[in-house]
């Protein structure tokens, strides 16, 4: 097989995997500079991040974490294994994530072939799940994506969920009278769907009652047609944990947020995040775990909810660079 950087259309089966990855608030800040045809840059688009929401660059790192892991898989099923070297270049370039380079590998295990299948039906799921129970093997299935990229999911039993959602509901509260805040997210939640941002359809219902706690995209105003619904107390939650709490664990964390959402797809799983309590954090999120295993890096939401449809991107070109 050709090596995936050296034509056009190689080029962009990798990057249109890539940035097919969930991003905070669909900012998708995240660009890709392909070094001749030796490497590919991961680079943090730092016009597009959220300086009041994502002060500390957290989620925007978990962010091109998830287009990371895409882009790996992507090369996998080219025949050939990403080789990435991390912040090559910390100092010189602040934006410089990971280089990717592609080298000689047998064909892909089943598992990976199936994860990369699952990228384009992928989607955040803002509905009421079912009562339906998420499998014990799903679920372990799941924790243990998460492990092979160095983090842990801890799936809590119903104590440690209200726990959680109590601090979801707190911390929506205090998001909603930040003046500041509910600005910004305004911003990436547009009245029409374009190349980025959160459209309105994707938003889902508001909770009716007492229930989880869901973002409320329509802080900055009602949205028209938007209906209440009822979604369960006692949802399955899944908290991701990595064992520090820098650049490099986001990016790790960003990694196994991926694999997890593409692994609990493959099972028809699907998933939503509740990363209220992560907004606006100045500091390390450790007084958040429900235990001291590590720093909270994403609260995910499992559960059998009903078809939705994907959201926009922005075109390849926008996002590729050539040196
Ligand atoms: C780090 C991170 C944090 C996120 N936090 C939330 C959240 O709190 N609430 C939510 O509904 N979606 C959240 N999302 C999902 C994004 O809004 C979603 O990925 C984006 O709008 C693109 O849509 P898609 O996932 O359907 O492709 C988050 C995604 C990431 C990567």
């Amino acid at each position: 097989m050709p090596h995936p950087f050296a034509t056009h259309a190689g080029v962009r089966r990798l990057v249109t995997a890539a940035i097919a990855a969930p991003s905070v608030h669909n900012t998708q800040p995240w660009r890709f500079r392909l070094n001749g045809a030796a490497a590919m840059e991961l680079h943090a688009d730092l016009d597009r991040r959220l300086t009041v929401i994502d002060p500390r660059g957290q989620a925007l790192h978990i962010s091109c974490g998830a287009a990371l892991l895409n882009l790996r898989l992507a090369i996998r099923m080219t025949g050939h294994r990403p080789q990435i070297e991390f912040f090559p270049e910390a100092l010189g370039r602040a934006t410089l994530l990971a280089s990717v380079r592609a080298v000689d590998a047998p064909m892909p295990s089943l598992e990976q072939a199936e994860l990369y299948a699952a990228i384009p039906h992928r989607r955040t799921n803002r509905h009421p799940f079912s009562k339906r129970l998420v499998p014990q093997p799903v679920r372990r299935e799941l924790m243990s994506a998460v492990r092979t990229e160095g983090a842990a999911l801890a799936l809590p039993g119903p104590q440690t969920t209200a726990y959680l959602l109590s601090l979801v509901a707190a911390a929506d509260e205090r998001l909603a009278s930040a003046d500041e805040y509910v600005a910004e997210l305004a911003r990436w939640t547009p009245d029409r769907a374009c190349g980025d941002g959160v459209p309105r359809y994707a938003f889902g219902p508001r909770p009716s009652g007492r229930g989880v706690p869901m973002r409320d995209f329509g802080l900055a105003g009602p949205v028209p047609g938007r209906k209440a619904e009822h979604f369960t107390a006692r949802p399955q939650l899944g908290v991701l944990l990595t064992k520090g709490d820098g650049p490099a664990d986001w990016l790790r964390a960003g990694q196994a947020l991926q694999r997890v959402l593409l692994t609990a797809e493959r099972h028809g799983v699907s998933a939503s995040l509740l990363s209220q309590p992560l907004d606006m954090r100045v500091g390390a999120s450790t007084a958040t775990a429900p235990a001291s295993h590590g720093h909270i890096q994403a609260i995910i939401r499992f559960g059998y909810g009903p078809p939705v449809p994907g959201t926009p991107r922005r075109p390849f070109p926008e996002v590729l660079t050539r040196i």
